[in-house]
């Protein structure tokens, strides 16, 4: 970064109003976000800290259709669930408000009508799906029917979840309506396009270089690798005029006279969301939404999970920009998934940890997991979260290393100083050596916090507590009491010292506990400055130190492993596919089912989920490509007696000739499952 920024304005992704909190989302977006406002505030720094619901979108009239809702019932109750959740985890933002809001539509409006006006946008015409049972167009997640790739019949009409390929609606064999199941017709609409590879060469060096007008903007070297290298290879691959406008009634309404059941695309009307909601702040607190919004002496840092990439990096800056009078993102520092327990998190599956029920189950331990999840954070790579290193990081980290420093020190000072600090005396090497590492360690952590490397940050942070720890083992003042008192002196009171620069250090990652140093310590909250480590003056009077971390017990991490693996079973038992129609018998053996044995396995480049299989049928061996890369390895294939449907016609999948088709048991879930005989039976057995 150039030069200081008079302002900051930071935003977290908002979160769809339509299903709770896991600590997915507050790893990816609230809590790196959280350290960062609190760090900057602690440093005195002018901050505005933004978030909201994000309560439009298919996703919610999807949900409040299969409810029998209004969407705005769903998005009332989550409104209020996630922003209670969030506040109770002390994620601290300046505004949670909403974008059904009368504000968000004025605001929302008022930028639409600008862009309009500025010739921003093409209106152009097209065929669209269209539901006449329930007259109305249908978004393409809206749509479902056979991809033309892989034949799955479930694919949507954006893309084939089995195969991958992204689609469009028309690429669709035998599309259905998801609403009403009905066959949809072909109708024409009007929307407002974005075309986007006007923009395409400014963004380019946007991302690429920093540059913007052709001056400095930022350092590209600043962001994160994987977000500039996703962004750039979507801009090299072309950008494309992408719809603005959706024929829906759940939404901002286009605010033109020719615009009739017609709404703002919730990707367009969302980030507004974070200008809406600075100004429905600023107005509350006496500031000027402007200062932020538009003033070049202003910091706008987006923090956004991997999915919203190209949203906040290439759509919304382009928005911005044509509009003409707002600032551009200095940093999107987004973070990539965090799994659970060996498994994507997912809000259908229930596989998940929700934060609102951590908060009921574990009160009081905020910053437990706080903790945890600011050391696992996946910044860099995709990371996991275990109860048992929940467990482990908690006891062996939290209690054993920070709890423990900061109880013998409040310990002995009560003991052998009725609570006072007994001053320094000439100090020794190793006191001086302490002191210059503990400020080291702070200094590193507020660095290690503005280059967006907070995993690292905290464990420097801890390092103060560990750092502690060793000076009182090494120098063992409870055996000098009586032969050295003056030594036993310093070593306490350079060791409060230690446990202030340690409550001002953690203050951004353990809000909580860093407060209880602090009431413990009987000091004011400290703002972040190297003058932490002397705070604590001779003679001043420090007061009882609230229990700080209890232990994880084994029965807590089964208890939560119990519950996870419940919800499992609950997707494997409930609400299995309707039954299709009967056939006739010589339908059925026209099919040429038999045991095969799968002799090599090899994963198809270039995609995710296939692998080309050499399958031993007992008459022939020859090659299957198989949708199972995600759910098994190949070397794990190889061996295994499978099932397949040896007289399909073949076809060609990905530039690989497929003969057959290995039958797989499918769950709710979509997760995959070879079938195989009960019996030891030999490549060719028949199956009938
Ligand atoms: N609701 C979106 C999601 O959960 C994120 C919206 S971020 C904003 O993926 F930019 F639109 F605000
Ligand atoms: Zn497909």
């Amino acid at each position: 970064m150039t030069k200081e920024p008079k302002r900051y304005l930071v935003t977290s992704a908002l979160p769809y109003a339509n299903g709770p909190l896991h600590i997915g989302h507050i790893a990816g977006a609230y809590l790196p976000a959280d350290i960062y406002v609190r760090y900057l505030r602690a440093k005195g720094k002018d901050v505005a800290f933004i978030c909201g619901s994000d309560e439009h979108g298919a996703a919610i009239t999807l949900r409040a259709k299969k409810e029998n809702k209004h969407p705005k019932e769903i998005v009332d109750y989550y409104h209020l669930l996630m922003g209670g959740a969030f506040k109770d985890f002390g994620i601290s933002f300046d505004e949670y408000y909403r974008t059904s809001s009368e504000e968000h539509r004025q605001m929302s409006s008022d930028i639409f009508l600008k862009l309009n006006s500025k010739g921003v946008f093409d209106k152009q015409t097209s065929r669209q799906y269209y539901d006449e049972e329930q007259n109305q167009f249908l978004a393409d997640r809206y749509i479902m029917g056979t991809c033309p790739n892989c034949g799955n019949d479930k694919a949507y009409g954006d893309q084939c979840e089995k195969c991958g390929t992204a689609l469009s609606p028309l690429d669709l064999i035998d599309p259905k309506s998801t609403i009403s199941g009905s066959k949809p017709v072909l109708k024409e609409t009007s929307h407002w396009y974005l075309p986007m590879s006007h923009h395409q060469s400014w963004i380019g060096d946007f991302i690429q270089n920093g540059s913007l007008n052709g001056k400095f903007h930022h350092d590209p070297k600043e962001w994160k690798a994987h977000v500039v290298g996703q962004c750039m290879s979507w801009i090299d691959g072309g950008l494309h005029s992408r719809a603005m406008t959706r024929d829906l009634d759940w939404g901002v309404p286009v605010p033109l006279e020719d615009a009739e059941g017609k709404v703002l695309y919730v990707w367009l009307d969302a980030p507004i969301g974070y200008i809406t909601n600075t100004k429905v702040w600023a107005d509350k607190n006496g500031k000027n939404w402007e200062d932020y919004w538009k003033s070049e002496d202003c910091q706008l840092i987006h923090f956004i999970g991997k999915d919203n990439i190209v949203f906040h990096c290439i759509i919304f800056p382009i928005i911005l920009k044509a509009h003409g009078e707002f600032i551009l993102p200095s940093n999107v520092p987004a973070n990539e998934f965090m799994n659970l327990e060996g498994d994507k998190i997912s809000t259908s599956r229930n596989w998940a940890v929700w934060l609102h029920e951590y908060l009921q189950e574990f009160p009081g331990k905020q910053d437990e997991m706080r903790y945890v999840l600011g050391s696992i954070m996946p910044e860099q790579k995709d990371s996991e979260f275990t109860w048992v290193d929940f467990k482990d990081r908690v006891n062996n980290e939290l209690a054993d290393i920070l709890g423990n420093f900061v109880n013998r020190v409040f310990v002995l000072t009560q003991k052998y100083y009725e609570g006072k600090a007994p001053g320094t005396f000439d100090a020794l090497p190793v006191d001086e050596q302490i002191m210059a590492a503990v400020t080291d360690a702070f200094q590193t952590t507020g660095s290690k916090i503005e280059q967006f490397r907070f995993r690292e940050a905290l464990a420097e942070a801890m390092n103060i507590a560990r750092l502690g720890n060793k000076y009182l083992t090494e120098t063992e003042p409870w055996k000098l009491l009586k032969s050295e008192p003056n030594r036993t002196a310093t070593i306490l009171h350079n060791c409060l010292n230690i446990v202030a620069t340690l409550s001002v250090a953690i203050r951004p990652f353990l809000p909580f506990t860093s407060a209880k140093l602090q009431q413990g310590l009987n000091i004011e909250d400290q703002p972040w400055s190297d003058d932490a480590s002397n705070v604590i003056k001779k003679e001043h009077v420090i007061g009882n130190l609230p229990i700080l971390f209890e232990k994880i017990t084994d029965e807590i991490v089964a208890a939560q492993m119990a519950k996870l693996s419940a919800s499992k079973e609950d997707i494997n038992t409930s609400a299995a596919e309707p039954l299709k129609e009967n056939i006739a018998f010589d339908e059925f053996q026209k099919m040429d089912i038999r045991v095969g044995i799968i002799k090599a396995a090899e994963k198809i480049a270039k995609t995710k989920k296939l692998l080309k299989l050499l399958v031993d049928t007992g008459v022939d061996e020859r090659t299957i490509v198989s949708g199972i890369a995600e759910f098994y390895e190949p070397e794990h294939c190889i061996g295994k007696k499978v099932i397949l449907l040896a007289n399909l016609a073949p076809r060609e999948i990905k530039g690989v000739m497929s003969q057959g088709m290995i039958l797989m048991a499918e769950n709710n879930s979509g997760e995959l499952s070879f079938i195989s005989p009960e019996k030891d039976f030999l490549a060719g057995a028949t199956v009938r």
